[in-house]
């Protein structure tokens, strides 16, 4: 199996790679199969993020019908036909048969960005800083979400940055306004 390219390019922070040391090529179902044609059961499964599997075929045939009607790909947080027929969806299929009143948030594609939304968000409502969490929790590796990691590993791997602030404090709007407005 050649890691070369991934050993001379890719900088040391790297993980799974180290674990599984193999050149994926193919993924269908919960079968992973390497440039030699070695099949693998996937019990990693994406982290427990692919519970269709890889490549689903429904999913499989949704993305390139979407793709050539010229889906939005990339909308930020504006809203899109796409993102209402999802949240109409979550309403209907999740939240209604639950008695659920509640509301989503897209805050990013990693769990880390969960984490940080959620401990923002709590500390917002609540008016207090203090975030409590249990040793051996892992909660990604994003700054917030770190500082709530009691894990050495990972925790050593990032000294939290001491931030100098420059210039003048500017707060709400005025800070996002383009300079010839201030
Ligand atoms: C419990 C838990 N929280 C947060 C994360 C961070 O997710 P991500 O790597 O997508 O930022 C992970 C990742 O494995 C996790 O297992």
């Amino acid at each position: 199996m050649n890691l070369d390219s991934f050993e001379r390019l890719e900088s040391e922070v790297r993980s799974y790679i180290r674990s599984f040391p193999v050149v994926f090529g193919r993924a269908v179902g919960t079968t992973l199969t390497d440039e030699n044609g070695r099949e693998y059961i996937d019990f990693f499964a994406g982290a427990g993020t692919l519970n269709y599997g890889h490549n689903n075929r429904h999913l499989k045939n949704a993305l390139p019908n979407y793709v050539h009607g010229d889906g939005i790909i990339h909308g930020l947080d504006m809203a899109t036909t796409a993102k209402q027929a999802f949240l109409e969806t979550f309403e209907e299929v999740i939240l209604k048969p639950r008695h659920m009143e509640y509301k989503l948030q897209f805050p990013g594609p990693t769990g880390a960005n969960a984490v940080e939304a959620a401990m923002k968000l709590a500390r917002l409502v609540k008016g207090r800083n203090t975030v409590m969490s249990f040793t051996r929790g892992f909660h990604g590796v994003t700054g917030g979400a770190l500082a709530a990691t009691a894990n050495a590993h990972y925790r050593g791997a990032a000294v939290p940055p001491a931030i100098a602030h420059a210039g003048p404090q500017l707060r709400g709007r005025a800070a996002h306004a383009p300079s010839r407005a201030r």
